[in-house]
């Protein structure tokens, strides 16, 4: 069973094809990303109009290079896949009606994905099953704790009230005058800083509820620079690897906490972690130590893989369908499509 699947649900344009059995490692035989982030970055974030004309720039070329790099013509793929929500609706329209047109003209099945659920699978990719585990999500748009028994039984633990993690990081970075998107610019800056050297709010530790803030975090990082350049608010050149380094440290401390937490309330013995920034190093060093102590094994997403992909869309396809799953072809795209 070969499945083709597409992803533009933001930024990045990316077509994926896999291959696989039920019960044996998935195969990746092509992925493709095509990013755009230098035609934002111009304008410090994703500016939607032009996100969806470069899908459809894109999209043809990346599709034809999979195929070739797998070495397959269209007529010996199975099915077709995208991502059909959350995400911005122009450039989710985009994937989402190439997905169906290919599908439609090869009369082979369409299945509309969930951009987190691609996520959340993603560390789960070269194996030959997902057991039950607790999953972080951390990405730009979204910070999820759920508590996953299998492939779509998901329970959500916990979510942001306000800012995502990545959100938090591509905010105090464009603070610190760093380019977008902020989240690796603040780790690079943060290797030469000391962690410690400002005592920025963990906010939410001690409740109860296993919901994250991270927009006093933001703030106290905001204050922190006019209180240190009462002038114009930007950051002493000193200061950088400081400041990049202890904002750092607070969301990492926040995240293994109630990461942590949500494994022993659901009694859990693995943790998986997705989306963009668990890419952040310290964050994976963090976490390896934490689990590590706490007797938990701990699974994270190829570094590739961690960052919007088809991949991760063409994985989760391939359980759905698997799970003799398939969408009309006048299923609609969801900007907030709920997991
Ligand atoms: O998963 P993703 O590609 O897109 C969404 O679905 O949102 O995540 C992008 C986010 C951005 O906010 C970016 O700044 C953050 O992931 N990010 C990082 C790192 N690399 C990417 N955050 C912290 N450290 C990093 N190394
Ligand atoms: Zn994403």
């Amino acid at each position: 069973m070969r499945l083709l699947a597409i992803e533009s649900s933001c930024d990045e344009t990316a077509v994926a094809i896999i291959e696989g059995a039920p019960g044996a490692p998935a195969t990746l035989l092509a992925s493709k990303v095509a990013s755009q982030i230098e035609l934002h970055r111009v304008y410090g974030g994703v500016v939607p109009e032009l996100a969806s004309r470069n899908h459809s720039l894109h999209l043809r070329p990346l599709v034809e290079q999979a195929l070739a790099d797998a070495h397959l013509s269209l007529r010996e793929i199975d099915a077709f896949a995208a991502t059909s929500g959350p995400g911005l609706a122009s450039s989710l329209l985009i994937g989402a009606t190439a997905a169906k047109a290919l599908a439609a003209t090869t009369r082979k099945p369409f299945l509309a994905i969930n951009h987190l659920e691609g996520h959340l699978l993603s560390p789960f990719i070269d194996r030959s099953g997902v057991p039950p585990h607790v999953a972080l999500i951390v990405s730009g748009g979204h910070t999820l704790l759920l508590d996953v028994e299998k492939p779509g039984s998901y329970r959500k633990l916990g979510t942001t009230r306000d800012d995502a993690a990545g959100e938090a990081f591509d905010k105090v970075g464009k603070m610190l005058g760093l380019p977008y998107p902020g989240g690796p610019e603040v780790e690079k800056a943060a290797v030469q800083g000391r962690p410690d050297a400002f005592d920025f709010p963990r906010s939410m530790m001690k409740d109860r509820s296993l919901d994250f803030s991270f927009s006093g975090l933001k703030t106290a990082v905001l204050y922190t620079l006019t209180d240190r350049n009462p002038v114009d608010g930007t950051p002493k050149e000193d200061d950088l690897p400081d400041l990049c380094a202890s904002f750092q440290q607070a969301v990492i401390d926040v995240l293994i906490h109630k990461t942590l937490r949500a494994a022993t309330t659901s009694n859990r013995r693995t943790i998986a972690l997705s989306g963009g920034v668990s890419l952040n190093r310290s964050l994976r060093t963090a976490f390896a130590r934490a689990t590590d102590d706490a007797g938990i094994e701990l699974t994270t997403a190829d570094p590739a893989l961690c960052t919007d992909n088809a991949a991760m869309i063409a994985f989760a396809g391939l359980l759905r369908h698997q799970n003799g799953e398939c969408w009309p072809l006048d299923s609609d795209i969801d900007p907030a499509m709920p997991l």
